[in-house]
């Protein structure tokens, strides 16, 4: 069967490729990559990229980890049909180990992205986010302490930061972080804290050559519109037609870093290959949810002749906004200066792609 192709992912796989140095590039060839958490959202831009460019980059193998926690399978098991080199398992880094996997002893470029991301779903399963991130990253650290490896990538987040003082913001990767160790979010932000540490040390103790991604806000296809999360959830208004809910008042600010850029930067930290914490977001413009609401309904008026309003509503977790961020916007001269990291897809194109994308798609990922 022919595959299908939404033109703005084989758009977007083209654009992370072109933004890749020759250097880079040549990293993956013959290499054997070792993915965790594939199914989720940033795992599906990852996979799809090794698929189409597996001949081109001349990967060996990619073995894809997944617990379908949360991740969503049918994608998957379509991107594996059509390539051989691409072995997808069904796997828990908390509990599994990853020895019983054929093959994972020759895997030298690691990436660890297995932990929910999603707020509403790390609050469901606050344990196995705090043993993903810690359990799950010790498990593969000492796995591959003493092994031949070129790249282990850690995924940590911009919410080490917690809520930082205007001062500041623009944040970057010196400033130590203004977090709550008690509190709704603390599973996931304090779990990457110490997973940091971890990097750390296994660094030093091993030489390894370890770099940890803190992402800002990502957002775009691959996304699960069921996600909970907020660009997930003005997607799913839009598909459905209905009005868009905001419960703040829709003043906290971001900047949103559009998948394909987000993307290109954490292929840069895994190949930089140094131990390194690089923020990897987009700098500007930092705009209101109030006015990434407002993104989505204008973008959705031209692709799917959206009429829906944006309204302001109190949620009925009365956790919702406990220790949500009031600003959240990255210094990326690190990235732009040591990896040649430029990311280019403002919001309001990366909201439209978004959108063609799931229009396209009628609100899936397949
Ligand atoms: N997307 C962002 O904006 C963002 C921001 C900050 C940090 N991150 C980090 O990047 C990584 C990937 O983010 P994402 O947006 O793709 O998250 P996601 O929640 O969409 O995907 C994570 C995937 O990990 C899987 N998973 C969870 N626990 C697992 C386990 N024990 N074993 C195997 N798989 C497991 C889930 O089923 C899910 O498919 C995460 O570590 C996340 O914390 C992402």
């Amino acid at each position: 069967m022919e595959k299908k192709e939404n033109p703005i992912l084989v758009e977007d796989m083209g654009y992370i490729l072109n933004s890749l140095s020759v250097e880079e590039k040549k990293k993956f060839d013959g290499s054997t990559v070792l993915i965790t958490g594939c199914g989720g959202f940033l795992g599906y831009y990852f996979m799809h990229f090794f698929d189409t460019y597996t001949e081109e980059l001349g990967i060996k193998k990619v073995i894809a980890l997944e617990n379908f926690l949360t991740g969503t399978k049918d994608w998957l098991d379509e991107i594996v049909k059509n390539n051989d080199k691409i072995e997808l398992h069904e796997f828990n880094v908390i509990t599994d180990d990853v020895a019983s996997i054929e093959g994972a002893e020759e895997a030298n470029l690691i990436i660890h992205g297995a932990s929910i991301a999603s707020p509403t779903f790390y609050r469901i399963y606050p344990v196995e986010t705090i043993d993903a991130n810690i359990t799950g990253l010790r498990r593969l650290l000492d796995f591959y302490a003493e092994k031949d490896i070129k790249g282990f990538l850690f995924f940590s987040s911009s919410e080490i930061y917690g809520d930082p003082f205007p001062e500041f913001i623009p944040t970057n990767e010196e400033y130590r972080g203004n977090v709550s160790a008690m509190g709704p979010r603390a599973c996931y932000d304090e779990a990457k804290r110490f997973g940091e540490t971890m990097c750390y040390i296994f660094h030093h103790k091993y030489n390894m050559p370890i770099s940890v991604a803190r992402p800002f806000n990502n957002y775009g296809p691959g996304m699960n519109i069921n996600d909970k999360r907020l660009p997930a959830d003005f997607a799913k208004c839009v598909h459905e037609g209905r009005d868009m809910i905001l419960f703040s008042d829709g003043k906290p600010t971001r900047t949103f870093c559009y998948i394909s850029d987000a993307i290109t930067g954490y292929l840069k930290v895994l190949l930089f290959g140094k131990l390194e914490a690089f923020n990897i977001g987009i700098d500007k413009p930092e705009v209101s949810v109030k006015e990434f609401a407002e993104l989505f309904q204008k973008g959705a008026k031209d692709i799917y002749g959206y009429e829906g309003k944006v309204e302001f509503k109190v949620s009925d977790d009365k956790e919702y906004l406990t220790d949500n961020p009031n600003r959240r916007c990255p210094d990326i001269t690190k990235a732009k200066t040591t990896l040649d990291y430029n990311p280019t897809i403002y919001v309001e194109e990366g909201v439209k792609r978004f959108l063609k994308f799931l229009n396209i798609n009628n609100g899936k990922l397949i």
